[in-house]
């Protein structure tokens, strides 16, 4: 029998799976960490505290597995984008990565627009300097830490340092490699027209080749480490995104997924490379060769859930605790008391600023509508709302752009939960289904390495065999009408509270 790992290097931990060439998943380890948050705003890890976590995972899922090792073909690697590993010359970590959601980097973001001006961003790399993405946070590092840029001698994404802590070899994949904002997403290649007008040497990124191709292989010691075979193949993998969309079967147009995790992304397949005519939504490459897709991203989808729960959500999490119950069930159950639209009560999921669809790092989040008829239960169905809402806000793009949707695929936290299923399918009005697959972006690694070690012979053949629909869930008409009455009220907080945001973020500095 063959089996292959797949591996994702996420924000709140690191999963691996040991995956059989039949699709059926052995073992499963997440080890979690922590995200640390110096200033507001801010949002750092460690690159070294991966390559640990993963480590563990991995070795962890292979002795649970009870594999031979001569039986593992190959790891694939998926990981939380943007967020920007700085080497020296020896390889050393020279600071915390700053990740995907961190949006101190807005002063940069402005230079660069300013600096390259929309319709070349537009040109070279097909999207806009946003907070998140690499480029900014390189110029950050230039400005505010001049004698760490001094150092700098590669820069890498979380899960290429992973890989290269493993094999040695530096790569990347063009996934990843396209949420850099130096990365030209229609040729596949390094942007050399944004680097060079930026004074930003090339040779700081490594090779890219494509998501299922062959980049390394493991040394000697991290095999040990592992209990697997020195020299077992390691394929390029792909963004958290790009193999959630694999894991789920998001490979074809009409082909769309809704993920709630930390992030909430609303992804849809392309054959082309399409821009939105304003930048609202991100184009970057699928892990698919010649493939693309577009993506709008909420920065606290299940975050501000996360956050709802260790703040407001105290008692619910004494609860469930008690009861040995999830607390996220026991939060969902009390949003089920009460009515469609939380009678009145809206909530903004902005904690840490938002990209889509508003692209603004002062952006911050709002209960609005409270009154003294509202309880505990009417904030968390609002919360569940707010988010749902904000994901419905992509959607829209999508069908502004005329972007072909089949149906939504939900994936993450919010496709497990019936409740949160339903609530997506009557504030999207789409049919919502989810497949058989729930380990998302780890199973798609696991795909990419099935291809790249020549167990299935593309990615489509694997998903046609692996994935197949398991749950469907229709609009409800009576909420969905419901819910197309409170989405405008929704779309109108934004504009009215983005002075304040703005004057509030000023006054803290
Ligand atoms: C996508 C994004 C997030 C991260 C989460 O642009 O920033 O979805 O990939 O890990």
């Amino acid at each position: 029998m063959s089996y292959v790992i797949g591996c994702d290097v996420g924000t709140s931990g690191t999963k691996a799976i040991v995956v059989s060439e039949a699709g059926k998943i052995l073992s499963k380890i997440t080890v979690e960490y922590p995200m640390a948050t110096p200033y507001p705003g801010w949002a750092e890890q460690d690159p070294d505290m991966w390559v640990k976590a993963a480590l563990e995972a991995i070795a962890g899922a292979v002795k649970k597995a009870r594999v031979f090792s001569a039986e593992v073909k190959a790891l694939g690697f998926s990981g939380q984008m943007h967020s920007s590993v700085f080497l020296d010359k020896n390889g050393k970590v020279l600071r915390p990565a700053l990740l995907w959601c961190d949006t101190r980097t807005h002063a940069e973001c402005v230079e660069v627009t300013r600096k390259v001006g929309e319709s070349r961003l537009r040109q070279w790399v097909s999207n806009p300097a946003l907070e998140g993405f690499t480029l900014p946070k390189i110029l950050w590092v230039k400005k505010h830490e001049p004698r760490t840029y001094a150092k700098i001698a590669q820069v890498l994404m979380p899960k290429d340092y992973v890989r290269y802590k493993l094999t040695g070899a530096l790569g990347t994949e063009v996934s990843d490699a396209a949420g850099t904002l130096y990365f030209d997403v229609k040729n596949r290649r390094w942007s050399k027209e944004l680097l060079t007008k930026l004074g930003i040497p090339v040779i700081w990124f490594p090779q890219v080749v494509e998501s299922q191709q062959v980049c390394g292989h493991l040394t000697p010691v991290a095999a040990k480490q592992l209990g697997l075979k020195a020299g077992t193949p390691v394929v390029g993998g792909g963004a958290d995104n790009t193999c959630g969309a694999v894991g789920n079967g998001i490979i074809k147009a009409g082909d769309v997924m809704a993920s709630l995790g930390t992030s909430g992304v609303f992804f849809a397949h392309s054959d082309q490379v399409k821009v939105d005519p304003g930048l609202r939504v991100h184009s970057f490459c699928h892990s698919v060769p010649k493939k693309w897709y577009l993506m709008g991203v909420m920065l606290s989808a299940g975050m501000s859930l996360r956050w709802y729960r260790d703040t407001l959500g105290l008692t619910e999490k004494e609860l469930g605790k008690k009861a040995g119950k999830d607390p996220y069930n026991i939060l969902s159950g009390e949003a089920q008391k009460v009515p469609a639209g939380s009678e009145g009560l809206l909530f903004l999921p902005y904690l840490m600023g938002e990209r889509t669809p508003h692209k603004d790092a002062h952006a911050r989040a709002a209960f609005v509508g409270a009154s003294a008829r509202h309880g505990r239960a009417h904030f968390a169905r609002a919360v569940f709302e707010g988010i749902t809402f904000g994901m419905r806000d992509s959607l829209e793009i999508f069908r502004e752009l005329k972007v072909p949707i089949r149906r939504v695929v939900a994936t993450g936290g919010g496709a497990v939960n019936p409740f949160w299923r339903q609530l997506q399918a009557d504030i999207y009005g789409e049919e919502v289904v989810t497949v058989n697959r729930q380990e998302g972006p780890a199973f798609g690694a696991a795909i990419l390495a099935m291809v790249g070690s020549k167990l299935y012979p593309s990615v489509a053949a694997a998903c046609s065999k692996l994935i197949r629909v398991v749950t469907r869930t229709s609009p409800n008409p009576t909420q969905a009408k419901v819910y197309d009455g409170w989405y405008p009220e929704f779309r109108k907080l934004y504009p009215a509270l983005r002075d304040s945001f703005r004057s509030i973020q000023a006054k803290l500095g």
